[in-house]
């Protein structure tokens, strides 16, 4: 064989072993996405508890959980909201009991959200806790223009929200030796490079991954099962978009969710999501950059402008009385 032969049948041999590669993770995606049997969540316990239940997507999975089967702690900061979601679930037809935390995580320390919690699931048999209640800014900021407010706020819901939650409810999981924790990360720290203009919300995201992806590993031999869910744009009020082909509604978002409960350390759960992810894997890294960035520009710019005019009608109204 001289070396010519020798060349092709090494470059042949690399294709064909990476064909079959790409072959093997495309069959993987269509059975996690579509063909995979999700768990029977009841095998976790009887409960739930959801925070984030009074809107968007913490709601939606609520709704699907009850479908399931499931009875529900609804943990949220409004009371009326609570009962809302409450009266759904009933006008569903759904025959589960609900119980309501009412807890504002922006408001309640630590050490009392988990005495709260505690209080909550004492003698119930936990078996799922879905961290979903979640803060975004209201439109795209520089990091210095974060009033402390807000950034209070962010850092005290997604960041210690979820993370006092969690240390509430593991005890009683490792004495059943089962559970499922899931946590709702973003699209913004798992498929882009950078989430620039909104960058306190995209770290609280890429700490909920990285937290959930250690402890996951700490207890998974204790038969619980940890997971961060990764959404890309879902029609919320937290969005305020309009559904679209990628930009499901939480209905059809949180069906996605519930059948990958208790798989994957960080799972992207929506297909046309994780489509939209491997296309924008393929972009250039600095080509995203530049466009997120101009992107979040051009929202600030907007942002900005409805405010002065917020700011303008105020001051016109309270000089007429
Ligand atoms: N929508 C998306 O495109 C998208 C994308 C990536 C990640 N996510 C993540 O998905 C999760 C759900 O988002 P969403 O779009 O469904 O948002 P949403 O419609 O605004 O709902 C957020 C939920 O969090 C609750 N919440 C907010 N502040 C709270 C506080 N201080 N104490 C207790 N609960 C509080 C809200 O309660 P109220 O009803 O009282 O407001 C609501 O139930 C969030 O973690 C978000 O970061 C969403």
């Amino acid at each position: 064989m001289d070396v010519l032969d020798l060349f092709l049948v090494a470059t042949s041999t690399i294709g064909f072993i990476c064909v079959c590669k790409a072959l093997i993770k495309f069959l993987k995606w269509v059975w996690v996405m579509f063909l995979r049997p999700p768990k029977d969540l009841k095998e976790y316990g009887s409960w739930a508890m959801i925070t984030g239940s009074t809107d968007g997507i913490g709601k939606a999975m609520t709704l699907e959980l009850a479908s399931k089967g499931l009875n529900l702690i609804l943990v949220g900061r409004n009371p009326l909201k609570l009962e809302a979601t409450s009266k759904e679930i009933r006008d569903h037809g759904h025959n589960v009991e609900v119980k309501f935390v009412v807890l504002d995580m922006q408001k309640v320390g630590g050490v009392e959200m988990v005495k709260r919690i505690e209080e909550a699931i004492e003698g119930l048999d936990i078996g799922l806790v879905v961290n979903g209640a979640g803060l975004a800014y209201p439109y795209a900021r520089f990091f210095h223009e974060v009033d402390l407010e807000l950034m209070d706020a962010i850092v005290r819901v997604n960041v210690e929200g979820a993370t006092w939650i969690t240390k509430a409810v593991i005890p009683t999981m490792i004495k059943k030796k089962k559970g499922a924790i899931v946590n709702i990360g973003s699209g913004s720290t798992i498929v882009l490079p950078s989430y620039p203009l909104v960058a306190l919300y995209a770290a609280s995201k890429a700490y909920l991954a990285m937290f959930s992806r250690c402890i996951s590993l700490e207890y998974k031999h204790q038969g619980i099962d940890i997971q961060c869910q990764v959404p890309l744009f879902v029609s919320t009020k937290m969005t305020r978009m309009k559904t679209s082909l990628f930009v499901p509604s939480p209905e059809t978002y949180s069906k996605a969710c519930t059948r990958c409960i208790g798989y994957e350390k960080l799972v992207v759960p929506y297909f046309l999501h994780s489509v939209q992810g491997f296309l924008i894997k393929a972009i250039p890294e600095t080509f995203l950059d530049s466009y997120m960035l101009r992107y979040f520009l051009y929202w600030r710019g907007r942002g900005l402008s409805k405010d002065a005019k917020i700011k303008a009608s105020t001051a016109s109204n309270s000089e007429a009385n």
